[in-house]
């Protein structure tokens, strides 16, 4: 969602925030926007639409200014216009905001009454507009910030500079925020996210919620200042170093960053099977029969919900441990019946998804301890959770979720492994090298298959994706998959269910991709039947040279389950990325970046 980029130092500070910005592209935007200083002034330019369309704008005045902010805008409150987009600005400060302000509408309402003007529709100006009063009243930027903060609800990231000073200052609550430091060079840098950072700021600073953080650079010197919203001193921040790399920027030889991530998966289960079981990462997994908890509870959102079915499966099958597993959004608000001596685990590719976290708090509260399945080390969840299992995917920029599901339910397995103390037994290794192998296989032998495959069935206008037990997330994932980068309707079903509703819906325009295990494999060629004698077109994922699967399908695509037991839906899984993609592609979709979508939800 949206993205922040504030830079202050001894350069032209566009460089930096538009390379910044155009790193954080895939987080899905529909506006931008930069604040710079000018012969004194604040000024604004902006732009509906996509970052190119600033960047016109920008190259038209070549500007050259030592502070700036700048902000990419996913609509919340109001539309797509260009007054909306961000920063927000007067004579006196510009702002940039990631969130919602929950309270906006009473605020503005009150502020108009007071002779106030606003000119855009977004909650974000009421911040701005509360700075300025509070700063009309006080004289003192701190103290402004610090009051229109306290007088606002909700979770928000805020960037301000302004015309008296080229100091940046940033604030948040349940948002993500980091503050950069370049000692080297006397550069501040801050932003939305770490990897607008890579390259340009070795240090990083995690200000906690409500710490105030004000950046200034002066005689040659970084100087960065934390306090709290009653202006003393704070040290609620947390530092590092800045390890990402910038490589995963690079689609290499691949047409999507999606197709690219795809295929690293085989490697990345390599690396994370070496990293769990024989690295740094086994001392993590060996930690975890310290704990004991009578009942699990899992929280995520879409396809990390779905990663957490997968190793509900894990947890219930090889440990044979209780597993309540929810939709993050739902979890939050049903006030869950939560025991102190039980544990939360959280399922996040970005660490960042405002649910999710929501979950994690709510927790915390009451006591329970709080692990997480994360990809980003040093997000908001990664920070906030007792104990850390990394997924090691690399940055994953493909709004749509692919090798991150896939190295999330390998770290759910490998949990599960560990809690029954398996971690030493050869075949474990094996078992995940096989995958690794089964995957490249499929990467290099099958895609073309599935490619033809999604030629004849992409113009059909339903998929109804259909497997049972440790397959059915795997259909869920399948055609949620579909949905968000083909734009076609697809809903994901246990196959046993079909019958019980939505076979209403089959007849020739519906495909059925139906996943086969080789488990319950002739009650799910029932299901199939079904589904064929109403005219429904079939394409079977299933075990290979099956003549009945054959005989059964109108396309087939056979899989080598030997030796893969507990590891096979995420194998199967990628045969279901690739169809998704193939047909994407034929529809001629933004596949990287899906309409109305973002790749880190930060607002509920
Ligand atoms: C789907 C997808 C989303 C995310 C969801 C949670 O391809 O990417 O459904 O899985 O928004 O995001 P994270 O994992 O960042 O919490």
């Amino acid at each position: 969602m949206c993205g922040i980029v504030g830079y202050s130092g001894p350069n032209n500070s566009v460089g930096p925030i538009l390379e910044g910005l155009t790193r954080l592209e895939y987080r899905g935007y529909d506006s931008a926007g930069i604040c710079l200083k000018l012969e004194g002034e604040l000024e604004i330019i902006k732009k509906e639409g996509k970052l190119d369309n600033l960047k016109t704008l920008i190259s038209e005045k070549n500007p050259f200014s030592s502070i700036g902010i700048g902000h990419t805008r996913w609509a919340t409150h109001g539309g797509v216009t260009t007054d909306n987009a961000h920063p927000h600005g007067n004579e006196i400060f510009a702002v940039v905001h990631n969130g919602i302000i929950e309270n906006a509408s009473v605020l503005k309402k009150e502020l108009i009454e007071q002779g106030y003007k606003f000119r855009s529709q977004t909650d974000s100006e009421v911040f701005l507009v509360l700075l300025t009063k509070f700063y009309s009243e006080t004289s003192d930027t701190l103290k402004s910030i610090s009051r229109a903060f306290k007088t606002i609800v909700g979770n928000s990231a805020f960037v301000i500079m302004e015309k008296a000073s080229d100091k940046l200052y940033c604030l948040k609550r349940s948002a993500p925020l980091v503050v950069g430091e370049n000692d080297e060079t006397a550069e501040a840098y801050v932003s939305s996210d770490p990897f607008a950072l890579v390259g340009y700021a070795p240090k990083l600073y995690f200000p906690q919620d409500s710490v105030i953080c004000e950046s200034v650079v002066q005689n040659n010197k970084v100087s960065i200042h934390f306090y709290e919203l009653d202006l003393t001193e704070s040290n609620r921040y947390k530092t590092q170093s800045n390890v990402m790399t910038i490589d995963a920027t690079s689609k290499g030889p691949y047409e999507h960053f999606m197709l690219k991530e795809i295929h690293e998966q085989s490697s990345l289960i390599d690396k994370l099977g070496a990293y769990y079981l024989k690295g740094e990462g086994r001392k993590k997994l060996d930690e975890l029969k310290n704990f004991k908890t009578p009942t699990w509870h899992f929280a995520a959102c879409g396809t990390a919900w779905h990663a957490g079915l997968v190793i509900k499966n894990y947890f219930e099958q090889i440990n044979r441990q209780r597993v309540s597993i929810e939709i993050a959004s739902e979890f939050r608000y049903k006030n869950p019946i939560l025991n102190k001596d039980e544990i939360g685990l959280f399922i996040s590719q970005s660490g960042e998804t405002a649910d999710t976290l929501a979950c994690q708090e709510l927790c915390e509260e009451q006591g329970l301890k709080s692990f997480s399945i994360v990809n980003v080390e040093g997000s908001t969840l990664f920070r906030n959770a007792d104990k850390n299992f990394l997924i090691h995917a690399g940055v994953e920029i493909g709004v749509a979720s692919t090798k991150a599901f896939t190295l999330q339910a390998l770290t759910g397995y490998l949990m599960s492994q560990s809690i029954n103390s398996n971690l030493d037994e050869p075949r474990l290794m094996s078992e995940i090298q096989l995958l690794s192998h089964r995957i490249a296989e499929i990467c290099s032998h099958s895609e073309v298959l599935i490619k033809e495959i999604a030629t004849k069935i992409y113009l059909h206008k339903g998929f109804i994706f259909t497997g049972r037990g440790k397959y059915f997330p795997i259909a869920l994932e399948g055609a949620l998959k579909l949905k968000e980068i083909a734009y076609v309707h697809a809903e994901g079903y246990a196959a046993g269910e079909l019958k019980h509703g939505p076979i209403a819906l089959i007849d020739e325009s519906i495909v059925n991709i139906a996943i086969v295990g080789p488990e319950l494999f002739e009650k799910t060629i029932s299901n199939i039947e079904e589904v064929k004698a109403r005219r429904g077109i079939i394409v079977v994922v299933g075990p290979k040279d099956n003549e009945e699967l054959k005989q059964v399908a109108d396309f087939y695509i056979g899989l080598d389950f030997e030796g893969l037991q507990d590891l096979s839906p995420l194998y199967v899984n990628v045969v279901l990325q690739f169809l998704s993609y193939h047909i994407a592609k034929l529809k001629g979709t933004d596949i990287d970046k899906p309409r109305n979508l973002a790749k880190s939800v930060t607002v509920e």
